[in-house]
């Protein structure tokens, strides 16, 4: 997809990562956009206005209140001029703004004042990264449709290692390109099961697993970016998601079985990320369990395999299953696709505390005659090449 004649607002904040803008400017002008530069005030002591201004051609803006630009409210302007606001680097600080519409400076007013999709690259220190402020802040800029490039991770101008590192600028093109291509998934309806399921044993206790439910949102959310209509089931996650997401939340396999049941008849994609209980205790006491007895056997009973039902059926929507294992991956991966009747699976390596709850994943898919692997890399990344490979397999 091409960038040609799209405008382009570049904001640049301050952090090491801030150089690596003039290679951007230059490469979006090569694809033919116009390219209009807003620096914080910290990003001018890591790169000087006149770089961006010569490369870009146009004049860099950094005051809110520009007596030059203001009379035509300079902001208000750039804001509607603008096909796209793309921040790179993003600090931890303007993220933050973002998430809770501070409007302290030109940039962050001018995001707030935009209709234009918005774009974030973060750039910064591992810890701050992974800190619980900035994962909140992530988490309301992607409920609210900002598209978030890497970070990427790696060694780090502070001398630590860890995600935060910024996208080099010639993935930040590629996915920008992706942005402003045809929605793959239009018209298409897709249902995702996603986090675990809980099966009580008593009114106080439950047989669970480590599933967060981040690999589930993070398909919804690149579906819904595809330009698909998503419902996504949801076991008991502390996770938020986009309101466009039809979210129903579920709490046993049991109560998921029959919300997939309920919603899978219009569908055309079937995506089973949950980590579904197999087996449920037979009975739930009515009172709390007492530790008179030195010993206690549970007795459990098989829970229904949801994405085999939904597979079996005469009109079967496009159905892909996930396989989290510990050993034998590829084996079990294509024992599953074979006998649940599946379109595709995704063989999710959970050794050595891999997969489950992690930001990170390492990925195969498999299906009838073809597989790919995917190398390590954040599950929302990973979640928007699988619905690109998911949407190839059921257009064509
Ligand atoms: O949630 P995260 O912390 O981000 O972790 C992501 C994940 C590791 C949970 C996810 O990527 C994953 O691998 N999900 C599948 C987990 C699993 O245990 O799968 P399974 O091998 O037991 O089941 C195979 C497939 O059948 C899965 O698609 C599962 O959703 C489905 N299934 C299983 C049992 C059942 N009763 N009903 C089902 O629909």
């Amino acid at each position: 997809m091409s960038l040609k004649n799209k405008n382009i607002v570049l904001g640049v904040t301050g952090g090491i990562a801030a150089y690596k803008a003039a290679e951007l400017t230059r490469l979006l002008i090569k694809e033919g956009s116009k390219v209009r530069v807003v620096m914080t005030e910290a990003a001018q002591a890591f790169i000087t206005p006149l770089t961006l201004q010569a490369l870009s051609g146009e004049a860099v803006r950094s005051e809110l209140f520009d007596p030059a630009h203001e009379a035509a409210m300079g902001h208000i302007e750039l804001a509607r001029w603008a096909d796209l606001v793309l921040v790179a680097p993003a600090t931890a600080n303007l993220l933050a703004k973002l998430a809770h519409g501070r409007a302290d400076d030109l940039l962050s007013t001018l995001c707030l004042a935009t209709e234009a999709p918005i774009a974030v690259a973060p750039a910064m220190n591992q810890q701050m990264w992974q800190s619980d402020a900035t994962k909140d802040n992530m988490k309301r800029l992607q409920a609210r449709n900002v598209v978030i490039l890497g970070p990427d991770s790696g060694d780090q101008a502070c001398g630590e290692t860890g995600p935060g590192r910024m996208l080099e600028p010639a993935a930040i093109v590629a996915r920008i390109k992706n942005e402003f291509a045809p929605k793959r998934l239009e018209n298409k309806r897709i249902l995702i099961t996603a986090g675990p399921t809980r099966e009580p044993i008593d009114p106080v206790r439950y047989l669970s697993n480590r599933s967060s439910g981040k690999m589930g949102f993070a398909m919804a959310i690149a579906a819904l970016q595809a330009g698909a209509e998503v419902t996504l089931i949801a076991g008991p996650v502390s996770l938020e998601i986009n309101k466009a997401v039809n979210r129903i939340n579920v709490e046993t396999a049991a109560t998921m079985h029959t919300k997939v049941i309920e919603n899978i008849d219009s569908c055309d994609i079937f995506i089973a990320t949950a980590a579904v209980s197999d087996y449920r205790p037979e009975f739930m006491e009515a009172q709390k369990i007492k530790k008179d007895a030195d010993q206690l056997t549970l007795s459990l009973t098989k829970n229904p395999d949801i994405l085999a039902d939904v597979a079996g059926r005469s009109s079967k929507p496009f159905c892909v299953g996930f396989a989290a294992e510990t050993q034998n991956l590829e084996h079990y991966a294509r024992q599953k696709l074979i006998s649940k009747n599946l379109d595709m699976i995704i063989a999710n390596p959970v050794d050595n505390g891999r997969g489950f709850d992690q930001e990170d994943n390492t990925l195969h898919v498999f299906w009838k005659d073809g597989d790919k692997a995917f190398a390590t890399a954040p599950k929302t990344e990973l979640a928007r090449q699988l619905i690109h490979l998911i949407a190839e397999h059921t257009l064509n």
